[in-house]
């Protein structure tokens, strides 16, 4: 995370998919948090694809480049944008594991005092709240400062996103720019609380 006081008009966002999927409905999401994000407000997409599987004695040798790559993404930016699918009740392994990559060493977690919202998108009729539940207390092991008002829970994905995978539902949009919006003063109000 960046030092000082956050202005209003120069805030990035990282965002995080938890879905390695090309047509992705939780890269759509970010894709369309990008098209919606409020003046002022940049939002840049980390491909979590690349970070090997946490293992340490991998992390004795030293940091992989993927992982110092997202590592110095977060450290860059204000805030993070994380859209998880639900897998088995859960979120993707992909996304724990990058999440327990960028917690290390102890007490140095990059993740530590970041904002971040949350948000999903599932075929099926839970919204991944099951998964997003899991990622919150995750993310409190990180010491992440996640978002708690403003929740987005994406249910029956498949009437809301195109063929290309392009997030059409308005309402959903809606909320999405929401989102960001309280995104965008939690950051403020975690800067100014530090200054
Ligand atoms: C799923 N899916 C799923 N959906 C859900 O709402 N709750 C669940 O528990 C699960 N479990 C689950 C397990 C596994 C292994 C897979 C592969 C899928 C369906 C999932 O929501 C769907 O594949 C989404 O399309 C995944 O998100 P992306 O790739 O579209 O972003």
């Amino acid at each position: 995370m960046t030092d000082g006081t956050i202005e209003t008009s120069n805030l990035r966002v990282l965002g995080i998919s938890g879905s390695m999927r090309s047509k992705s409905f939780n890269l759509g999401l970010l894709c369309a948090a990008k098209e919606i994000a409020p003046k002022g407000m940049t939002i840049d997409i980390f491909d979590i694809a690349s970070i090997p599987l946490f293992d340490q004695d991998l992390e004795a040798l030293g940091e992989p480049e993927p992982v110092a790559a997202f590592k110095g993404a977060i450290c860059g930016s204000n805030a993070l944008l994380i859209a998880t699918p639900e897998y088995n009740y859960g979120m993707p392994g992909v996304l724990k594991n990058a999440i327990d990559w960028a917690s290390r060493p102890p007490g140095k977690s990059a993740l530590a005092d970041v904002p971040v919202a949350i948000m999903g998108a599932t075929p099926g009729t839970g919204g991944t709240a099951r998964a997003q539940l899991q990622l919150r207390q995750t993310l409190a092991a990180t010491r992440a400062l996640v978002l708690v008002q403003q929740e987005i829970f994406v249910a029956g994905a498949m009437q809301k996103f195109d063929k290309e995978g392009r997030l059409v539902d308005e309402d959903t949009r809606k909320y999405i720019g929401k989102l960001l919006e309280a995104l965008a003063g939690w950051t403020r109000r975690l800067s100014n609380g530090k200054s």
